[in-house]
């Protein structure tokens, strides 16, 4: 097989240019739940098309076309088998990107994306367009997609959940939020670090059930309350705030008034902890010069510099503090009342 330096630039940009073929045979995969069902050892498209209720012969198609890209694995004797790549398609493994696969194939990000285009020429997000409301009122009456998504920002949060609870002190704080928490994986990994810390998961409405089972499960519900409401109103009192790809879903006047509110709750000694993709200076490729486009095509928000954030946290009462850098494609900005 050749290195991606010795691919013709045309057949480079050929693979580049189907990529969303690859989104979609993934998206299928996953909402078809093939990896849990090879969990348990090789099977052939008749017996997944058994299980799953799709065609068998379609099926077989998808599934071939996933092995050739090292998704699974397809044996001389025409069963499939997973590989390590797969395996991150179960639910509830470590490392599990399922719902991320099941949200970005589905309508509220499908359909703005297939808009970009029109994004790019006005300047607009697309969902109003595509989904005819906004993102987050789309979900709040699609109760299963609703549900993906918030288990999908759980797949990426629990890159960074270790990390967050090493970084972000809470020693001799009393109560921590969760801002825009969904699931609240972050605020589980910094309960599971501090036993005297007590959590809050402030969110949509929508997104109350969901939660409260997914802490509930973790034995959390007793030390962890799901609080609903609206950020851009009012947020909980608490020590510290954290916020993980919130400020990025807004424009900067909207984000402002996310952290003023944050800052005319917090208490004295409160602080924020605010963990996105950062831009980095220098122009290296990272994964937040696409997120920003994710951003572009859905949303108001956009990804942010460094500088951008201190500026913000600036206009908002708060003083930037420093930047973390993780082992995930996330930074954690750090910052305190001025
Ligand atoms: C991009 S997701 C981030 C989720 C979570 N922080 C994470 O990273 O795992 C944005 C979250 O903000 C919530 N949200 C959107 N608008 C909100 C509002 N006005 N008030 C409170 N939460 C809101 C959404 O429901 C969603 O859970």
């Amino acid at each position: 097989m050749s290195s991606p330096s010795t691919i013709p630039p045309s057949a480079q940009m050929f693979g580049m240019i189907t990529g969303f073929w690859l989104s979609q045979i993934i998206g299928v995969a996953a909402k078809l739940k093939i990896a849990d069902h090879l969990r348990a050892g090789p099977k052939s498209a008749q017996e997944l098309a058994t299980v799953t209720g799709a065609e068998p012969s379609a099926l077989f198609r998808v599934l071939r076309a996933a092995a050739s890209v090292g998704v699974f694995q397809l044996g001389a004797d025409n069963r499939f088998s997973l590989t390590p790549l797969g395996e991150t398609l179960a639910s509830g493994v470590p490392g599990s990107m399922r719902e991320m696969a099941i949200m970005q194939t589905s309508k509220g990000h499908w359909l703005p994306w297939g808009k970009l285009d029109e994004a790019v020429r006005t300047g607009q997000p697309q969902a109003v367009a595509t989904l005819g409301c906004e993102l987050f009122q789309h979900y709040a009456a699609a109760p299963e997609e609703a549900a993906a998504f918030s288990a999908a920002m759980g797949n990426l949060s629990a890159l960074v959940a270790s990390e967050v609870a090493t970084h972000v002190d809470t020693i001799g704080l009393t109560r921590a939020v969760d801002i825009g928490g969904a699931e609240g994986t972050l605020i589980a990994a910094l309960l599971a670090n501090n036993p005297s810390l007590e959590g809050i998961v402030f969110d949509l409405p929508h997104v109350k059930g969901t939660t409260e089972a997914k802490l509930a499960a973790q034995g959390l519900l007793g030390r962890c309350t799901v609080v609903s409401g609206d950020f851009f109103k009012t947020v909980p009192s608490a020590d510290l705030y954290i916020l993980k790809q919130i400020l990025h879903d807004w424009n900067d006047e909207q984000a402002a008034a996310i952290l003023r509110n944050c800052a005319a709750s917090m208490t004295p000694r409160g602080r924020v902890a605010i963990v996105e993709m950062v831009i980095p200076d220098d122009g290296a490729p990272t994964a937040a010069q696409l997120m920003d486009v994710n951003m572009l095509a859905i949303l108001p928000g956009r990804e942010r510099t460094q500088a951008e954030y201190s500026a913000l946290l600036a206009d908002s009462g708060l003083r930037f503090e420093r930047l973390v850098a993780t082992h995930s494609p996330f930074q954690i900005l750090l910052g305190t009342k001025s």
